[in-house]
């Protein structure tokens, strides 16, 4: 009965926003890309399935189905930088690499679309991409329609070599031949934020005329310092970030950092939490083989999809920071009566600190609901007690943040309040006046 009440006031959610038809990327992106799992590491033939050629994108594909995570969202295959020959063929098409795809792009597409997945492929705005293979100047219209023909549905153009007076425009002529080349291709611009944001003013609206989705600030690392980075680059600058995405078009953070040597689970889960409430693409890029258990459940994360993909509202923003605590808000649905339902991450920037205590009553994040909210402490175990509970704006949040992590709630509108209490008297069980456990 819950669920189906849900369902309608999502479904009516959906149809009172501005949701365009024709809009490709419906919810932010989420996907795989090959850069950070395999780079440009030659293709030896004792690992085939473990560098950026057929047989290593076959692989993953299997792994994306296998392994459940195309079936929660990740449907996105991107081929980065390296896929390319070093030189254009007799028509001055880019072709592949022949010792990682000797029978071209084709089957690799095929296969990958067989199994519900769709496939990315990257270039580079300027004459070379970073790693020194032929970029797309000079080539645009030629280059969209190779890539239509070979069946890509997403492409992704970085701005390694390209030149600072041309860039702008040369973004909005690339797109929109991509678009004629095959309007159902996805567009995703990756330009440094220098250039974004400092020494330029960028026509948004004719960016986004065909541009589906932006990086806005420079690559993640294998440290915590650089994801700060970008989460405060956002903070900066959430204004124009948070106006700039709607209508189908979304920010994009850089990849996921998880399973990198130099990021901690905690840090992991901190960035997907804040990545997933500013509804920056989903993109990881260690091999599949490489990840935990634990990594795994962080990424397939129900609640942190369901927040993710929620398009009911704008994306989040930092609220405030206190300490070393920064304290990150979103609305989402469902709604009611001007009410809304959030997700709220609290970030602990120290990575030395210890596990810190942060008190805070839900009025103080602007949670005023007196029915309440259905608390979901997001990371907790799927069976702990504590994982849900019924909180009134004057109760006390506790949220236990480790070093460089996270704690990461969903805190869902109690618009049934009556119905539960009705129906069953016991559901409830008070403790001292302060929380309020609530059991399913
Ligand atoms: C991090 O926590 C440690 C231990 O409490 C403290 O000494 C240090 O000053 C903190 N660093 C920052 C940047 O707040
Ligand atoms: C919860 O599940 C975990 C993993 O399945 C198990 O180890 C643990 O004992 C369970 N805890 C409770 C309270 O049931």
């Amino acid at each position: 009965m819950l669920e189906i009440l849900i369902f309608l006031i999502n479904l009516q959610i959906i149809y009172s926003s501005n949701y365009q038809q024709d809009e490709l990327l419906h919810t932010p992106l989420m996907g795989w890309s090959s850069w950070a799992a395999f780079g440009c590491n030659p293709c030896l033939a004792y690992h085939y399935d473990k560098c950026l050629c057929q047989t290593g994108i076959e692989t993953i594909a299997n792994l994306l189905v296998d392994e459940g995570f195309r079936d929660v969202g990740y449907r996105y295959i991107i081929l980065d930088d390296c896929w390319q020959d070093k030189i254009r063929d007799d028509a001055y098409r880019l072709q592949p690499n022949k010792n990682r795809f000797p029978n071209g792009m084709w089957p690799v597409v095929d296969y990958v679309h067989n199994k519900n997945l769709k496939l990315g492929i990257f270039t580079d705005l300027g004459m070379f991409s970073g790693q020194r293979f032929p970029g797309s100047k000079g080539f645009f219209k030629l280059d969209a329609n190779t890539f239509a023909n070979w069946g890509v549905d997403y492409i992704k153009v970085s701005a390694a070599s390209a030149k600072k007076d041309n860039i702008e425009s040369d973004y909005i002529e690339f797109g929109i031949y991509i678009k004629e080349a095959n309007r159902k291709m996805i567009y995703a611009t990756s330009w440094p934020a220098y250039l974004y944001f400092y020494e330029y003013t960028i026509n948004y609206v004719a960016l986004k005329n065909t541009c589906d989705t932006w990086r806005f600030y420079y690559d993640t690392g294998n440290d915590w310092s650089s994801i700060l980075g970008v989460m405060d680059f956002y903070a900066e600058k959430q204004a124009q970030l948070r106006h700039i995405a709607n209508d189908g078009k979304w920010n994009d953070a850089d990849i996921l950092a998880i399973g990198f040597d130099g990021i901690t689970n905690d840090q992991a889960k901190a960035q997907i939490a804040v990545w997933c409430l500013i509804q920056s693409s989903l993109i990881f890029s260690t091999d599949i083989r490489k990840l935990t258990f634990e990594q795994k459940s962080i990424l397939k994360n129900k609640e942190i999809i369901e927040i993710h993909q929620d398009i009911s509202t704008k994306p989040g923003y930092k609220l405030f920071q206190h300490n070393c605590i920064d304290v990150w808000i979103r609305t989402i649905s469902p709604s009611s009566d001007g009410y809304f339902s959030y997700a709220i991450a609290f970030v602990n920037r120290n990575e030395s600190s210890g596990t810190v205590i942060y008190h805070i009553e839900l009025r103080d994040l602007g949670l005023d609901y007196i029915n309440g909210y259905e608390v979901t402490d997001v990371f907790a175990p799927e069976n702990s007690s504590s994982r849900v509970q019924l909180m009134f704006p004057h109760t006390k949040l506790h949220a236990y943040i480790k070093p460089s992590g996270v704690a990461f709630f969903k805190a869902k509108i109690n618009i049934n309040s009556n119905n539960n209490l009705n129906n069953n008297p016991l559901f409830l069980t008070f403790s001292n006046n302060e929380i309020v456990r609530y059991n399913y």
